[in-house]
């Protein structure tokens, strides 16, 4: 052991015992701590009083012991995930960040409703390496609880930086968190990352998958350890709150003999709880998911939450090289779910309704967009969104405040891919012209090879201009990305 203490992600995390993830993670530190190879650090701190949530972060290079060997990563603060930060509608959250990368960063607050300029989520800023920026930004009193993924988003450094580590978790607690049901569940935040299991990480072909698919790590991380346990509380509610903070790697995740009881979509609630025997969580996706204890389970029995197989398609089907890209064909272990003190009389029951979902009106305007790829000279193979690659000084969609906008969004690729808007959510309509069994708030949502889906979206509260893009974050980095425009 060098001067530098190591915890270990990956080899000594496996087993270990995580109880109330959600409320123990905040400043005392995470799951995974790391030592920093530049000094000096500003030490992190949130304070949070009167409607002002204060931070003190940075963006840093850390060492972190992964399956057994000491390697480079990325944290937030020296940690993976990133410090959690608690916040209210109507709260200001004022974040005093520093860049101690080498390269450019910034930060993105994916499903926060706030403005895309100035010191909110401007996702064009750029922090240079040794810059401290401070953002600075009011969530509305009307905002819905969720949880909100943060994230770098400097074009040409995102997807390194998140294959590399960095990401977080703001939580707002809004109106559903009052819920008795839901105050009586005990909470755990589910940060789903995958790692390479190779040192050099930073090499494309360290990856599982290539940089066309999208690249996938075998290290399998929730909240940056490997195969956490957790205990059904007295209560017998247990409130999962996943991320896929993932590069690429879809999640079809599904717990032994508990259904799923999906609660909220990205940063929203739903009207009520839907049953679901699986849930695919897309990267960028957020999903809330109550689990209830099931009659007749002994104490000593145990649960596995898994990853099933998931095929999205790859260039193989072209007959390029590469193959098709998925999560094999073999289960993985994400966590495990033990019976410890449960009631399995008195377990607390579902809440039947959550936050009423209005139908946005009829569309003032209809657009239509194609995803694909496609050989663009002296750049190789680049992803398109309309026939175009990215260009930052091109806007690519005009939208006026105040109007409702239906969206045709066609994948007429080989492979699938999350489309993800900033800013202001969407509900989808219909899929292959079949209408949605329940309504739902979405920022990111999959839409899979040959699908056409339907989305409504309205632009509401905040002029400027902001990006929309497939979140699988190469081929976001290879053209798949587009601007929009909002005026008032
Ligand atoms: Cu989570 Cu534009 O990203
Ligand atoms: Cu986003
Ligand atoms: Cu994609």
């Amino acid at each position: 052991m060098n001067r530098r203490q190591l915890i270990s992600l990956g080899a000594l995390g496996a087993g270990s015992i995580l109880l109330s993830q959600c409320a123990r993670n905040n400043a005392q530190g995470s799951a995974v701590q790391s030592s920093d190879p530049a000094a000096p650090i500003a030490p992190l701190q949130i304070t949070r009083s009167k409607g002002l949530v204060e931070v003190a972060m940075d963006a840093r290079p850390s060492y972190v012991n992964m399956a057994g060997q000491e390697r480079l990563l990325y944290s937030y603060s020296g940690q993976i995930p990133g410090p959690r930060i608690e916040a209210s509608p109507g709260d200001t959250v004022r974040i005093r960040f520093t860049n101690v990368l080498a390269e450019t960063t910034n930060l993105h607050f994916h499903g926060l409703h706030i403005p895309p300029t100035g010191t909110g989520d401007d996702v064009f800023r750029k922090i240079a390496s040794g810059e401290t920026f401070t953002y600075e930004f009011q969530i509305p009193t009307d905002h819905p609880g969720g949880v909100v993924y943060y994230h770098p988003h400097a074009h040409g450094t995102v997807a390194q930086q998140i294959l590399g580590g960095l990401g977080g978790m703001i939580v707002v607690r809004g109106v559903v968190d009052e819920r008795p049901e839901i105050q009586a569940a005990q909470e755990e935040c589910v940060f789903l990352k995958d790692f390479s299991t190779a040192e050099n990480w930073q090499a494309t072909n360290a990856w599982e998958t290539g940089l066309m698919a999208g690249r996938e790590g075998g290290l399998l991380t929730v909240n940056g350890e490997v195969n956490p346990i957790w205990e059904m509380p007295a209560s017998g509610l247990l409130r999962l709150r996943f991320v896929n903070a993932s590069n690429a790697r879809f999640y079809r995740l599904a717990l032994e003999e508990h259904p799923l009881y999906l609660i909220g979509t990205d940063s929203h609630p739903l009207e009520a709880p839907v049953q679901l025997s699986e849930l695919l969580l897309v990267p960028g996706e957020r999903a809330d998911v109550l689990v209830q204890a099931q009659p007749g389970v002994t104490q000593e029995q145990s649960f596995k939450l898994m990853n099933l197989p998931y095929r999205r398609g790859g260039m193989g089907m072209m007959g390029h090289h590469g193959g098709s890209r998925g999560s094999g064909s073999e289960n993985q272990v994400l966590a495990r779910l033990n019976y410890g003190t449960a009631s399995n009389t008195n377990v607390t029951a579902l809440p039947r309704q959550l936050i009423p979902i209005a139908a946005l009106a009829q569309p003032s305007q209809t657009r239509s967009f194609s995803l694909n790829h496609g050989m663009v000279p002296g750049q190789g193979m680049v992803f398109l969104v309309n026939g175009k690659s990215f260009d930052p000084d091109r806007i690519d969609t005009r939208v006026k405040l105040g109007t409702v906008e239906e969206w045709e969004i066609r994948n007429t690729g080989v492979m699938d891919h999350p489309f993800h808007l900033h800013v202001n959510p969407f509900q989808v309509v219909s899929r292959n012209g079949q209408p949605e069994t329940f309504r739902a708030w979405k920022d990111t949502v999959l839409v899979k090879t040959g699908e056409i889906l339907r989305l409504r979206v309205k632009f509401t509260d905040f002029p400027g201009k902001t990006v929309y893009h497939c979140h699988i974050l190469d081929h976001e980095e290879r053209g798949m990305m587009g601007i929009i425009q909002m005026d008032a």
